[in-house]
C-alpha cells in the first residue's frame, strides 16, 4: 500500500462567450437532454453545476458543467486560487461571429492553460455562417481540425437541440487528447464551493465540486470560514446522494454559515477540528479586514 491510486475523473467544463450568443440556452439544452435520466417529470434544479453522461466509442463517459457561465465567475474563482475548470466551451453565434467577449474568453482560457472546444451556435438562423467563425478564429490561434489545426469546432443549435451529442463527444475527445484527468477517490474529500446561499428552511446550502477523494454524508467539513457536518447531499435532480467522488458537483446541507464561491473545502477528523479551523480563519479574516480599513494603523494596534 501507500501508493496513491489515481482514477480517471470526468472533465469539468465552463461555457464562455459573448453576450447573447447562447451560453445559458446551450447549458439548459445539454442538461435537459442528458442529465442522467430517471427523475420523474424531469424536474431539475439549478444548483450551479451538473453532470451529464454521454456515450463515446461505445463507452459511457461523464462531463461536469459549471452552470454559472461567464468569465467573470471564471476569473473570480481563479483569482481566489480555485482552478475548477479543465476545459472551456467557447460559444460563438454563427450569425454574429467573433465579438469582444469572444476574444476575452479566449484570453482567459489561454491564461489558465485550459483547452477550448468551439461551439458554433445558432446554426438554425438565417445568415448563420459557421465557416466565417472558423476563419475569424484562426486569427486568435484557434484553427479548426479540418483546416489542419488542433481545435474541435462543433456546429450546434441550442434552440433546436441540434448536434449536442457532437459537442459532448468533442469535449471528451479533447479532454482525452490534451488532459490527463485523474484523482484519488479513496481519501477524505477536498474541493471547492461553486455557489452558496441561505435557504429559509434548510439553512446554508452550498454547491461544492469534489476535486479529490470522496465526500460522504456525515463527514465534517471546513469550507472557507464555514464548517459543519454534512447532513444531506443532493444532486442536480434534487435527489439525495450518499457520496460524491472526484468531479462530482453536489449540494451540501449542514454548514453553519454560507461560504463564498471559490472557497476551498476539506474533510477533517470531526466537527470540533472543523470548528477550530473555521474559527481561526474567521479571526484571520477579521484582522485582515481591520488592517484594510485602517491602512495607517500599526499592526500591533490591531492585533
Ligand atoms: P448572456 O448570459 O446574457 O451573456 O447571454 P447568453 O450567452 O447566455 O445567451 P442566451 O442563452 O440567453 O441566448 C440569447 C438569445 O439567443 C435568446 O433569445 C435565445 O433564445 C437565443 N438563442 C440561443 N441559442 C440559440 C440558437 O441556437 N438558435 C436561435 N435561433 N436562437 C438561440
Ligand atoms: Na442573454
Ligand atoms: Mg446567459
Amino acid at each position: 500500500g501507500g501508493e496513491e491510486e489515481l482514477a480517471v475523473r470526468p472533465p469539468v467544463v465552463t461555457v464562455m462567450g459573448h453576450v447573447d450568443h447562447g451560453k445559458t440556452k446551450l447549458l439548459d439544452a445539454i442538461r435537459n437532454a442528458n442529465v442522467v435520466a430517471g427523475e420523474a417529470g424531469g424536474i431539475t434544479q439549478h444548483i450551479g453545476a451538473y453532470q451529464v453522461q454521454t456515450e463515446v466509442d461505445g463507452e459511457d463517459r461523464k462531463i461536469t458543467f459549471i452552470d454559472t457561465p461567464g468569465h467573470e465567475a471564471f476569473t473570480a474563482m481563479r483569482a481566489r486560487g480555485a482552478d475548477t475548470t479543465d476545459l472551456v466551451v467557447l460559444v460563438v453565434a454563427a450569425d454574429d461571429g467573433v465579438k469582444p467577449q469572444t476574444t476575452e474568453a479566449i484570453d482567459h482560457a489561454t491564461a489558465a492553460g485550459v483547452p477550448i472546444v468551439v461551439a458554433v451556435n445558432k446554426i438554425d438562423k438565417e445568415g448563420a455562417d459557421p465557416q466565417r467563425v472558423r476563419a475569424q478564429l484562426t486569427e486568435y490561434g484557434l484553427v479548426a481540425e479540418e483546416y489542419g489545426g488542433q481545435t474541435l469546432f462543433v456546429d450546434v443549435s441550442a434552440k433546436q437541440g441540434i448536434n449536442l451529442d457532437g459537442l459532448l463527444e468533442a469535449i471528451v475527445l479533447t479532454a482525452d487528447a490534451e488532459l490527463d484527468l485523474k484523482a484519488n477517490p479513496d481519501m477524505d474529500a477536498q474541493g471547492v464551493a461553486i455557489e452558496a446561499h441561505l435557504d429559509r428552511g434548510r439553512g446554508a446550502v452550498a454547491t461544492v465540486l469534489v476535486q479529490r477523494g470522496t465526500l460522504r454524508v456525515g463527514d465534517s467539513i471546513v469550507c472557507g470560514v464555514a464548517h459543519g457536518r454534512v447532513r444531506a447531499m443532493l444532486d442536480e435532480n434534487y435527489k439525495p446522494v450518499e457520496e460524491a467522488g472526484p468531479s462530482r458537483p453536489v449540494q451540501v446541507l449542514g454548514l453553519t454559515a454560507v461560504p463564498s464561491a471559490g472557497d476551498n473545502f476539506l474533510v477533517v477528523e470531526d466537527d470540533r477540528v472543523a470548528r477550530q479551523i473555521a474559527d481561526k480563519r474567521t479571526a484571520r479574516k477579521r484582522n485582515a479586514e481591520l488592517l484594510r480599513a485602517r491602512p495607517s494603523g500599526s499592526l500591533e494596534e490591531i492585533m
